[in-house]
């Protein structure tokens, strides 16, 4: 059991969706030694600056969450980018840490790594029996990448380095750029929107919606995300991947009904079939994490919705009155 109190916590993205819950439980915890270098400081694509980054903080521990990342859109726009960016900027972390005798690296990879059909529920044993979906492969393969570099480099220079799976996330900060965003906080937005529009409403307002409604999916509160995290950075050493998830499937039709009647919206919804669903269903195996360092999630869809609805309302009036 590693003390965090004690170390040096460098935590890359550390200003993002993920980054800033965890940060603030870690700083709640008493960590003092935290370090959160941004992009503009420190591109991580950029070996020489990784390597400067390190010796500027001398981390004892690294929780790597700097990615790029969207939904389906974005992943659609940027195969290239996304494939490149998330497998350099790990490299270079790992390579150059292990240069520096780190006690610690912590990966943080992601459900799109799965093979497209993989049965549910998701088991970490599965998760190189096939390729995944197409959409999000770039990016799924460039962060299992990471899986396989970590293990390779505990073989060869005993890198104690772990690595974790969460699924899709929602909550307080996320993305909710229409453009990039996942699909909560897209449907939360084009629901609050449909329902606030006087236009809208005159002419009774319809959101669309993508994909044909039948996908599943599974949600992870990102508090519970950032819980599992610390608990695994605290207890968990081995070289095998673990998934965090909450273990609760959920429909794309009946997310939509249920965050329609969460935002008090009147709006109809419609989905449109010529947008891809993704992967069929998602859903995972939690065991292994709760085995390994105790950790299940605790926050059920319908609380996180309320918890995430009611942040972004109160987003959208302070901006209304600034
Ligand atoms: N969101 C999800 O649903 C989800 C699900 C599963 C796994 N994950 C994983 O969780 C982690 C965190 O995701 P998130 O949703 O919190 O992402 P996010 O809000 O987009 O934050 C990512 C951060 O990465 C940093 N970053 C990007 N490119 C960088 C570069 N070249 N150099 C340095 N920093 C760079 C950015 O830092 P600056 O702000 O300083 O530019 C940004 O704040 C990622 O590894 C992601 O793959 C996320």
């Amino acid at each position: 059991m590693i003390d965090l109190v004690q170390e040096r916590i460098l935590v890359t993205g550390g200003a993002g969706f993920v980054g800033r819950q965890l940060c603030d439980m870690l700083r709640d915890r008493g960590c003092k030694n935290l370090f959160t270098p941004r992009s503009a400081d420190y591109d991580l694509v950029d070996r020489a600056a990784v390597a400067r980054m390190l010796a500027a903080f001398n981390p004892s521990i690294i929780i790597h969450l700097a990615a790029k990342v969207g939904g389906i859109g974005a992943n659609r726009e940027n195969p290239g980018l996304y494939f490149h960016d998330n497998l350099v900027m790990g490299v270079n972390l790992i390579e150059e840490s292990r240069k520096t005798g780190l006690k610690k690296f912590v990966q943080v990879g992601t459900v799109c790594a799965y093979p497209k059909f993989t049965p549910v529920p998701f088991r970490e044993d599965d998760l190189w029996n096939g390729f995944p979906e197409e959409t999000n492969a770039p990016y799924g393969v460039a962060k299992k990448a990471l899986l396989v570099m970590l293990q390779a480099y505990r073989a060869q220079y005993g890198y104690n380095g772990i690595y974790l799976l969460p699924v899709n996330l929602y909550g307080p900060w996320d993305n909710f750029d229409l453009k990039t965003s996942h699909v909560i906080p897209a449907m939360i937005r084009k629901f609050i929107e449909a329902g606030q529009e006087p236009q809208a409403q005159a002419r009774g307002a319809v959101v669309e919606l993508w994909g044909d409604g039948s996908p599943t999916r599974e949600f992870l509160y990102v508090r519970d995300c950032a819980q599992g995290i610390i608990a695994a950075t605290e207890q968990y050493e081995g070289a095998a991947p673990v998934n965090l998830g909450s273990g609760q499937e959920v429909s794309m039709k009946d997310l939509a009904s249920k965050i329609r009647e969460l935002t008090g919206a009147k709006a109809d919804y419609t989905f449109n079939p010529n947008y891809p669903n993704g992967q069929p269903r998602r859903c995972l195996d939690t065991s292994r994490a709760e085995e390994a360092f105790g950790w299940r999630a605790s926050t059920t869809l319908d609380d996180g919705l309320k918890q995430t609805i009611a942040w972004y309302q109160a987003q959208r009036a302070e901006q209304g009155r600034r």
